[in-house]
């Protein structure tokens, strides 16, 4: 219903800064993606310092054309003549030139410019690591909606969480289980695309300490924004304890008080599709959760890894991400307390 006069002129008068809040909004969450946590611009490997620099150098490039070509529409303007006269007097010839110069010449060497750096610099940088020059490898294998973490040397298997040592060069084999995702740590390396049929290789190498957040960024369905993992990236002490723990397979038996948990998650066939390497549980299709306590999030930092989020997760998974493949078994909430309680468990 629309109303009239003084009323809607009343109505609009009540929230006379709405457009300046959304610009000022639409800017801060433009901003956002220059600083923080997820940002190339603040590089935390040698690969993606030079992918920076890079950045740099083409924005101001770009700065710099753009300035000029601004600059010469003010002085067009300023010099325009109502006589239908040439803008530069009768001199055809400097505005021919003119034309040759910013129109041709300057954006060629630019574009040729910007070209060559990058391909000389980031490209080289960034390329995949040769054969032999690693360290250690981690496959890291895209899933409608979800990352799944192999370590191939130990049989660990994790998701949505790489963990890697620092100052070790690591590389990631990045493959596909469904469609064409993305995998992209911005302060890490380049992205690498996850292509069926395909092994992709990058390189992590890192010297600092810290957690790295990383996003699927291929469009790749209904949750695709809910795709995002970590990389823990830490000294090699805690990095093999960590790896040592991630290969041992799930306790045989029940955690304390846990036995009623461990029971409902075998009983209602949740191992048809989740993996507790060592049990009967050994489904391939959603995470390994062998070690499902140790994680930091859920449903690939949908959520914080809690025992009550873990349990709201189990007795209605599309209600937190809508579109996933986890079904609906149609636990109470009680039973569903009770398998997060044990999965918790399992340190
Ligand atoms: Cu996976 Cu987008």
């Amino acid at each position: 219903m629309r109303r009239t006069g003084t009323a809607s002129r009343a109505r609009r008068g009540r929230r006379p800064r709405a457009p300046a809040a959304i610009g000022a909004a639409l800017c801060a969450a433009a901003l956002a993606g220059c600083g923080g946590k997820q940002s190339i611009l603040a590089p935390r490997s040698e690969q993606t310092h030079v992918i920076s620099v890079l950045w740099w150098w083409m924005l101001g490039a770009a700065v710099v054309v753009f300035v000029g070509a601004v600059g010469l529409l003010g002085l067009a303007y300023v010099r325009r003549s109502t006589r239908g006269l040439p803008l530069f007097g009768e001199r055809e010839g400097v505005v021919q030139a003119m034309v040759i110069g910013f129109g041709i010449v300057i954006p060629l060497i630019v574009l040729v410019t910007l070209f060559g750096a990058s391909d000389i610099y980031a490209i080289r940088y960034s390329k995949a690591p040769a054969a032999r020059s690693t360290a250690m490898s981690v496959q890291v294998i895209g899933r409608q909606w979800w990352w799944e973490v192999r370590y191939p040397a130990t049989g660990a298997v994790t998701a949505n969480e790489v963990h890697i040592p620092v100052d070790t060069r690591v590389e990631v084999v990045a493959t596909t289980a469904d469609v064409i995702h993305s995998l992209w740590v911005p302060r890490l390396a380049r992205k690498i695309d996850m292509i069926p049929g395909r092994e992709n290789r990058i390189l992590f190498d890192t010297d600092a300490p810290g957690t790295y957040l990383g996003t699927c960024s291929e469009f790749c369905g209904l949750q695709h924004a809910h795709m995002r993992l970590t990389v823990v990236a830490e000294p090699r002490a805690s990095f093999d304890a960590w790896l040592a723990n991630a290969g041992r397979p799930a306790p045989a038996a029940s955690p304390a008080g846990r036995r009623e948990g461990r029971a409902l998650f075998i009983a209602r066939g949740c191992g048809g599709c989740h993996q507790l390497r060592g049990t009967e549980a050994q489904g391939t299709i959603g995470p390994d959760l062998t070690h499902l306590g140790s994680r930091s999030t859920l449903a690939a930092l949908t959520i914080p890894n809690t025992p009550e989020l873990l349990a709201a997760w189990i007795e209605n998974p599309q209600a937190i991400k809508p579109g996933n493949h986890m079904p609906d078994l149609g636990l109470s909430r009680a039973e569903s307390q009770a398998i997060a309680s044990f999965l918790e468990a399992l340190k």
